[in-house]
């Protein structure tokens, strides 16, 4: 479809919580939107509100306020629920199913009939590697195999959009390649996918786009590429210098030089005039490298999934969306 799969607009969602029914504000004012064929990771630590999103865009809890849409439908839509398929966190199954009559089951909720249910259920747990175990009971599943039934059930009626709730936790690193290789399958196959994560190799290598939750606030939207890029911390240029020259007076004061045999590593500042200093440089010295430094989405993430009261200083990527009314709360 043209135009956005996803549009969140000032979601918020409260809950009350405990005897004096303390108020939690899981989702604080969460703007996004996420465009056809791609995936988007929904990146943040544990408790930034994730699920609670999702469970929005599912229409299964209904937002304090803001408005949703989802394959061009306000939620809830059940036109709309058809044509997407869902992982939950924990998926739980009737355990003494086993995953290829949980797919049948789901493939009649869907309204497939039993042909084409029988030949979707074993394409699919074929391609998620349960070939072999598909008529054991799932009591006897790994969490692994667990989750590749729970991706199988989600693809059952062939959706458009894919919304996957931590797909890779509790996978080793050769189950989340599988994973990940699955999602961008999806993707090629012209598939959206959404997917909330805190394992940030996944989102690196898959994603393209992200948004970050941290506290229920969306921080930042966009390619992994273009929220690093706002992050540059400076600039290395490596030198070789000739015996008898010396770099005095080109340095800034600002700089750190670091010296390995000829070699010459000046770290410039995120100011500084990096071109000035190149071209000065190209008469004394040969450029051996540039290379600017950045933070890495990790020391974002890291940075974002702070406590409150450190995150309410000035973010270095900007302000923060929703922060004023944090801070009254
Ligand atoms: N049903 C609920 N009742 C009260 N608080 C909740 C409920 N669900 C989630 N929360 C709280 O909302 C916040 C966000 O939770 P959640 O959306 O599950 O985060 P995530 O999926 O990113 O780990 C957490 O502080 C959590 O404790
Ligand atoms: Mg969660």
């Amino acid at each position: 479809m043209s135009g956005p799969v996803i549009t969140v607009e000032k979601l918020c969602k409260e809950y009350r919580s405990g005897v004096r029914l303390k108020k939690i504000r899981a989702v604080v004012n969460a703007t996004f939107s996420v465009g056809g064929g791609e995936i988007f990771g929904f990146v943040g630590p544990n408790g930034a509100g994730k699920t609670t999103t999702i469970r929005a865009l599912l229409g299964l809890i209904r937002p304090t306020s803001g408005t949703i849409t989802v394959l061009g439908d306000p939620v809830p839509s059940q036109a709309a629920r058809m044509r997407l398929g869902f992982l939950p966190e924990s998926p739980y199954f009737y355990d003494y199913l086993s995953a290829r009559e949980l797919l049948d089951l789901v493939g009649s909720l869907f309204g497939l009939g039993r042909a084409e249910r029988r030949k979707r259920a074993g394409e699919l747990l074929e391609k998620v590697g349960l070939g072999q175990s598909a008529d054991r009971p799932m009591r006897k599943y790994s969490k692994g195999m667990l989750q590749r039934a729970g991706l199988a059930q989600a693809l059952m009626n062939d959706p458009e959009l894919v919304i996957l709730d931590e797909p890779m936790s509790g996978l080793d690193p050769v189950g989340r390649k599988e994973v990940r290789d699955l999602m961008v399958a999806l993707r090629d196959a012209g598939k959206t996918v959404f997917f909330s994560t805190h394992i940030l190799p996944d989102v690196e290598a898959i994603c393209d786009r992200i948004a970050i939750i941290s506290h229920g606030t969306v921080h930042d939207v966009g390619p992994v590429s273009q929220i690093l890029q706002a992050t540059l911390l400076g600039t290395d240029v490596v030198l070789w210098v000739p015996e008898g020259r010396s770099l005095d007076g080109l340095v800034p004061k600002a700089a750190r030089v670091r010296q390995a045999d000829k070699e010459i590593c000046v770290s410039l500042p995120r100011d500084a005039d990096v071109e000035a200093f190149l071209k000065a440089a190209c008469d004394l010295a040969k450029v051996v490298s540039v290379t600017p430094r950045r933070e890495s989405l990790e020391d974002v993430f890291v940075k974002m999934a702070a406590v409150p009261h450190v995150r309410s200083q000035p973010h270095p990527m900007g302000k923060i969306p929703g922060e004023e009314r944090r801070k009254t709360g």
